[in-house]
């Protein structure tokens, strides 16, 4: 499944990884890195990646989510056993793909909150979900399409159970498809229209506020919409997104080896997280 080159493999440890090749120039690798450390400084679940080379070929390693006992439904799958008329294929223009809905399908009472997860203030899959919202928002993740969000479902199991699969998935945010120029030239900031700020309030995500709109929310709007339903969870992953300091959020980019980000990326993908984060803290300050 996906759209990008990668096979699975077996290691000595005895488990499956998915390698996935970094297109030439693209980022891919260290975006998808640098996510999955965000994630874990945040605490959202997620798929653990580390960088690797195949063949002389750079790309990531990412640890199997499903072993023999789980197997993945994806996002589209649960939305169409929902409502057979949601459309099944298409990944980025499915208008259906609405917070909404995805909320409604993740509060099922078969599907629980991740594995291994235990809080008393995030108790549903739909709590948990939220985290990925907020996590997707401070990377600026734009694909968090229908095939990109899943449970883990329990194989050979009389009573139907599943949990939120882990997060997996972000190579495509913190500004990793630009060309080290333009990132220079939002930095310094001269023109107004193409600064940082611009770039971030750009980003669209894969999911929309209404069946009828022409265009799907940016993650900072997917988030705050997700929070309209559930305002204590929202609450709780904001709170840990400002207990995280982005020293903590900065060093995790610093720690990419220099031979696969360039520094005007790695200044970029840190103003991203800063200006995001900004953004998002402030909806904390916004609530009642
Ligand atoms: N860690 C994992 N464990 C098990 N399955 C995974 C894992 N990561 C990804 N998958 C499965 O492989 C599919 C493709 O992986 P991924 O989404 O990372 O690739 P992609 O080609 O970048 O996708 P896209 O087309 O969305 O950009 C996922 O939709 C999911 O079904
Ligand atoms: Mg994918």
């Amino acid at each position: 499944m996906g759209t990008k080159r990668k096979f699975w493999c077996h290691a000595d440890d005895h488990h499956r990884y998915l390698f996935k090749y970094a297109r030439a120039g693209t980022g891919e690798d260290w975006a998808e890195k640098t996510a999955a450390e965000v994630a874990g400084a945040l605490g959202v679940p997620h798929a653990e990646v580390d960088l690797a080379v195949y063949e002389g070929q750079p790309g990531t390693l990412t640890l199997a989510i499903t072993d023999d006992e789980h197997a993945l439904a994806h996002g589209n799958e649960l939305l169409q056993e929902r409502r057979p008329e949601y459309p099944l294929h298409a990944a980025y223009s499915a208008s259906e793909h609405t917070v909404t809905f995805v909320l409604d399908a993740l509060s099922q009472s078969f599907i629980r909150a991740p594995e291994g997860t235990a809080s008393a203030d995030l108790v549903t899959a739909a709590d948990w979900f939220l985290g990925y919202l907020m996590l997707d928002a401070l990377i600026g993740n734009t694909d968090r399409h229908h095939e990109n969000w899943a449970v883990l479902v329990r194989i050979g199991q009389a009573e139907r159970y599943a949990a939120l699969a882990p997060s997996y998935d972000h190579a495509s945010s913190l500004g990793r498809e630009l060309a080290d120029h333009e990132r220079r030239a939002r930095l310094e900031g001269r023109d107004r229209r193409r600064t940082v700020d611009a770039y971030c309030k750009k980003a669209r995500s894969a999911l929309y506020r209404n069946v009828e709109d022409p265009a799907p929310m940016s993650p900072l709007d997917a988030f705050s919409e997700a929070m309209r339903h559930a305002q204590l969870a929202g609450r709780r992953w904001l709170e840990r997104l400002g207990a995280t300091e982005h020293a903590t959020l900065s060093s995790i980019v610093d720690r990419i080896p220099a031979q696969r980000i360039s520094d005007p990326a790695r200044q970029f993908a840190v103003a991203v997280m800063a200006t995001n984060r900004r953004a998002l803290l402030s909806l904390l300050e916004a609530q009642p």
